[in-house]
């Protein structure tokens, strides 16, 4: 390892010592160093399906970052040609997670101007971000999506060394975009890369004497972020637990409790030995206590494919065991469009690569095993910087419960979490109330409701209003009675005088609009209740015939072939492939068919305190269960 660590920082020192000489040498790909060599100026359904003025100004393609491992990285910039004023000057860049799932997911499903349709052409969406300002999706670190390299990184540092490059090199190629307000944006394990670049950023920023360039980094923006796998290991069953998808009385409780439990032991090492070893950025332990989750709250009655909980969001299903691997469904247009010759020519990519929306080999080098998890650095970033991290509450993997267990035990700006007390907002968003929010000391933080994982895919424009929370372009609204609401409007929206909301006023200018706002939880009326109930009883009874049928064609349930989930683990952390030797849940089908028919309302109320949840139900004698993992083994 310490080899390791010597070979890297020789190599480091050799590729970053002199970075201008370097730059007279093919400072950019083979396509040349001039914008025009980027500009993407046709895709297929461009011309038919947006409209002219929607078209933003397009610029792709490989930059060169190092000749001497050919690595080169893929981005794609989209800037609005009619800006909003509060676009002006900012460039936000967009990182997806892993690792090794390719940002173009961000720019294609997410938070970019285009979706792709059923005939694999593009199409408009109505709440891109570039409205808010330039935005940049990048394919990192090296061998995700488009860009390619001859080496893998390893540690986290590496990443963010190499998105310093990126950014050299990027802003070299946009000289005029180099003063902006930069921010940083990204989903899920770029909750690990974003703090680490902004660290590297910041602390470069300080170094005078060095001749590279400066950035103004503002803010970092985070949806659903894998940024403190303790907290967020043990979120899992008070998620599963606020959300219905188990109870205490299920069959399978105590063993989920002793996952959690030994997950538990995982996180306090760490907390009595601050040591880089003793942490981990992702921990096969606790990932374990997702993969017993969803494994036991399987509903092996229902159809192939609506087996399993879709762990990026809890309301929809899926086939075991991917769980989710299989969604959003918008990749089967997204994969067939990237893979066409058509649009990779489109994209002046001049090393042609088969797509694939994560590479397993990213994420296997990457391990971060020297890495602290990046909330290690939050109090530092945060004397420099807003973060705002946001959370679709409808997310098991990387769930909101975890984002505020790391906030209570976060100790910033001289105080430990945020101040008891702290007043909750309602978050509105063109009047209707879309989630809430908390605020203080350069952190805030979001709940947005009836949104998954990928916050943009299911709530574009709500999620564009995010910006303007970095941006402070909101109104606090306090109405005796009533809790106290956040609001922001839609880019463009026109005030009721008629002027323009366009952030020349400053912040906290908007005016609420004539919107009467209910936010009371919706309550289902008696008469369907009673409708309900009876179709519950229907469908059990059903269910209960069925089952019977089927004891008579077997007299034990069919084993469970497990197969290995597909090597790269989408959006996050890599998947704990040690499902293999359990046992089929043997659980009564009544309280499957019982779970299956409860919906929760996914609006969640702010969590107040800690889920109740019988620790120390049991011991560890869970032989079933024994976890074999050399990076747990290695601890001393
Ligand atoms: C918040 O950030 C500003 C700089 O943007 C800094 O001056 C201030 O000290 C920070 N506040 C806290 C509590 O860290």
């Amino acid at each position: 390892m310490i080899l390791r660590t010597w070979a890297f920082l020789f190599w480091a020192v050799l590729t970053l010592a002199n970075p201008l000489k370097r730059a007279k040498t093919g400072l950019y790909g083979k396509r040349g160093s001039s914008q025009k060599d980027y500009a993407v100026t046709s895709l297929p359904g461009l011309f038919d399906n947006f409209a002219e003025d929607d078209i933003p100004l397009m610029f792709a393609g490989q930059l060169k970052l190092f000749e001497e491992n050919n690595t080169h990285y893929f981005f794609w910039k989209f800037e609005d040609k009619h800006k909003f004023p509060q676009a002006e000057n900012k460039t936000i860049f967009w990182l997806n997670g892993g690792p090794g799932c390719l940002s173009m997911d961000g720019a294609l499903m997410e938070s970019g101007p285009i979706r792709i349709n059923d005939d694999h052409k593009v199409t408009y969406n109505e709440g891109s971000w570039h409205k808010q300002g330039n935005i940049v999706f990048v394919d990192q670190p090296a061998n995700t999506g488009f860009s390619y390299s001859n080496g893998f990184d390893e540690e986290l540092d590496q990443v963010s060394w190499h998105f310093m490059r990126f950014m050299d090199r990027y802003f070299a190629l946009f000289p005029e975009d180099a003063h902006h307000e930069i921010i940083l944006a990204g989903e899920s394990y770029a909750g690990q890369y974003i703090p680490y670049i902004a660290r590297v950023l910041l602390a470069r920023n300080k170094r005078a004497e060095q001749d590279l360039p400066k950035y103004n980094l503002t803010a970092l923006l985070i949806g659903n972020g894998w940024i403190s796998p303790n907290e967020q290991g043990l979120s899992y069953v008070p998620y599963a637990v606020q959300a219905g998808m188990i109870s205490e009385h299920h069959p399978h409780w105590k063993e989920l409790l002793d996952a959690h439990n030994q997950c538990r032991e995982v996180v306090d090492r760490t907390n009595n030995d601050d040591l880089v070893q003793a942490y981990k950025v992702v921990s096969r332990v606790c990932d374990e206590v997702l993969s017993k989750l969803l494994f036991y709250t399987r509903d092996t009655f229902a159809a192939k494919d609506q087996e399993c909980f879709n762990m990026y969001d809890y309301t929809l299903k899926d086939n075991y065991p991917s769980c989710g691997m299989n969604w959003p469904p918008d990749l089967a247009n997204v994969n067939p469009f990237l893979r066409s010759e058509e649009v990779m020519a489109d994209l002046n990519l001049e090393v042609q690569r088969l797509w694939h929306e994560c590479s397993g080999s990213v994420g296997s080098h990457l391990k971060a095993k020297n890495s602290y998890p990046s909330i290690k650095f939050f109090p530092d970033l945060l004397l420099e910087v807003e973060i705002v991290l946001f959370h679709g509450n409808r997310d098991i993997i990387c769930n909101y419960i975890g984002g505020e267990a790391m906030i209570k035990k976060l100790e910033w700006g001289g105080q430990r979490g945020f101040t008891e007390g702290l007043t909750v907002f309602d978050w509105t968003h063109d009047g209707t109330v879309h989630g809430y929010i908390k605020s203080e000391r350069n952190l805030t933080f979001v709940n947005v409701f009836e949104a998954s994982h990928m916050v943009p895919f299911d709530q574009p424009e709500v999620s564009r209003g995010l910006l303007d929370i970095v941006y402070k372009r909101f109104e606090l609204v306090e109405k005796d009675g009533k809790k106290p609401e956040l609001a922001t409007m839609p880019v463009g929206y026109t005030k009721e005088d008629g002027s323009k909301t366009d952030g020349t006023e400053g912040s906290h200018t908007l005016t609420r609009p004539t919107i009467s706002l209910d936010t009371s939880p919706v309550e289902l009326p008696h008469t369907s209740r009673i409708i309900r109930l009876i179709q519950l009883a229907v469908i059990i009874i059903l269910i209960w015939g069925i089952c019977a049928l089927y004891a008579t064609y077997k007299s034990k349930p069919a084993s469970i072939i497990k197969t290995k989930p597909s090597s790269g683990r989408k959006k996050n952390v890599q998947w704990a492939d040690q499902l293999e030797d359990e046992p089929a849940p043997q659980g009564s089908f009544i309280s499957k068919a019982f779970s299956k028919f409860k919906r929760p309302d996914t609006r969640y109320e702010p969590v107040g305190n800690d889920i109740e949840m019988g620790e120390n139900v049991s011991g560890s004698g869970n032989d079933e269960f024994i976890i074999s993992s050399d990076d747990e083994e290695n601890r001393t």
